[in-house]
């Protein structure tokens, strides 16, 4: 819960920001465990009690941590890892194996070997090297893996180019001509060490139309009703990724996950009825729409420069290391001054952030009340893709993660300090050779 207290302070989750900036200092990430409950249990609502044999994974890369996986352990999701780290942090945090499922366009001998070694639940296949090198893994650990294949449905979706994924020209998954489809399919039929559980297809993220799922949704079906004339396979699960969009400006429209679900599902029962086919288990894997509203980033105000007749430049003391989004994908934010809530607001300004890019503007023509250096910013919305896409640019310390909670507010993620930057450096012995 958003709200504001007599001293005109944003209260979120009856924690007040301005008390949270000075406590743990700025730029900070402040995550509600309410809000990610909350969508948690709007999934159990409307998708898993709702439709039987479904499953829903939570997808890691928008926002993990040890403590995050804990969150999602207690409320009954699964979880989508996409690398070695993010199935280390979750093997550390004691995630149920089972639970878990493995993405990725090139995952690596030795991520492969982590994943069968601890026995996850899924390994996503993208590609015929990476079949092999999984069942080379099994034989020698004598392991049976359960597999989807990830195919390229050639859909294409409404969202920045660098975030739209089921189109035909894409990195991921297996093209669907018809000969190296049921090739792999054959492979894994007549492999001891595979079980061939079905197919995953995420056709993009930050989607507020349905149109690609629902093709995808056409396009994966038709391949199982092909699979079960040609070779009498039977699809058991059917994945249909994650991708649900969630608002970012102030007038932005907030869709419910019945929105996304509703039409996904119809479309699913009306073409398993069509083809004939028994319906296999779904499952959906959404990232942002779980944990982006869910977060908030705090910046102290410094420098503030006028260029008369042109605009303000409002400088923060974090940006694009912290929040990558507006320069990668030109995203939008909005926020407010946490300590001016009940002022008026008065002029328009850019926020900046701190780095050496001209391009590291947060956000443009935000509306604020009379500020000066000190204020504390707050960003909504920033749980996703945020934190998770973090860097040390400029030699840029990482900022903490703070979980709250009913007022209470702990330390997720430790900000970091300059020892941190130098872990793990050297410098080399053939530098200190006097002749250089
Ligand atoms: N499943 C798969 C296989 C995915 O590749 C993704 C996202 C998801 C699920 C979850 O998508 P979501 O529900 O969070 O939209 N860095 C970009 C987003 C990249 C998404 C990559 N894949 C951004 O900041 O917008």
């Amino acid at each position: 819960m958003t709200n504001k207290n007599a001293n005109s302070n944003l209260i979120i989750d009856g924690c007040d920001t301005v008390k949270l900036a000075k406590e743990f200092g700025t730029p900070l990430y402040v995550v509600s465990q309410q809000k990610i409950e909350e969508r948690c249990r709007e999934i159990y609502k409307v998708f898993l009690s709702e439709y039987k044999n479904t499953r829903a994974l939570y997808a890691s890369k928008s926002f993990l941590t040890m403590a995050m996986c804990k969150i999602v352990e207690k409320e009954g999701l699964g979880l989508d890892v996409v690398s070695g780290g993010e199935l280390y942090t979750a093997l550390k945090a004691d995630f149920p194996t089972e639970k878990i499922i493995f993405h990725g366009n090139n995952k690596s001998y030795e991520e492969l070997y982590m994943a069968i070694e601890n026995e996850i639940g899924r390994i996503v296949v993208d590609n015929f090297y990476e079949f092999e090198l999984i069942e080379q893994i099994a034989l020698k650990l004598d392991k049976k893996v359960n597999i989807l294949y990830r195919i390229t449905p050639g859909v294409n979706s409404d969202t920045h180019k660098y975030i739209t994924t089921g189109q035909k020209d894409s990195k991921f998954g297996i093209p669907l001509e018809k000969d190296i489809i049921t090739d792999a399919v054959k492979k894994a039929l007549s492999s001891e060490s595979i079980g061939m559980k079905g197919f995953h297809f995420h056709v993009g993220s930050q989607l507020f139309d349905n149109t690609s799922h629902i093709e995808a949704v056409d396009i994966a079906i038709r391949l199982m009703k092909e699979l079960k004339d040609d070779l009498g396979y039977i699809t058991e699960e059917l994945n249909t990724g994650g991708g649900y969009g969630i608002p970012h400006l102030k007038d932005d429209i907030r869709r419910s996950l019945k929105y996304f679900i509703k039409p996904l599902m119809d479309r699913i029962s009306l073409k398993i009825s069509e083809y004939n086919l028994s319906m296999p288990e779904i499952m959906i894997e959404p990232g942002r729409w779980i944990v982006g509203e869910a977060g908030t980033t705090l910046y102290t105000i410094g420098s503030i420069k006028e260029i008369p007749g042109l605009r303000t430049y409002v400088a923060i003391d974090g940006g694009m290391t912290d929040n990558p989004r507006p320069s990668l994908y030109g995203a939008k934010y909005y926020g407010d001054i946490a300590n001016k809530m009940n002022k008026e607001k008065v002029c328009e300004v850019t926020i900046a952030g701190k780095c050496c890019e001209s391009g590291d503007i947060l956000m443009k023509n935000l509306e604020v009340p009379h500020i000066v250096p000190g204020d504390i910013l707050a960003v909504y919305n920033t749980g996703a893709y945020n934190f998770s896409m973090a860097s040390n640019y400029n030699r840029s310390l990482r900022s903490a993660v703070v979980l709250i909670n009913n007022g209470q507010a702990e330390v997720m993620v430790e900000r970091q300090g300059y020892e941190d930057l130098l872990r793990g450096e050297r410098i080399p012995k053939m530098l200190s050779n006097k002749e250089i």
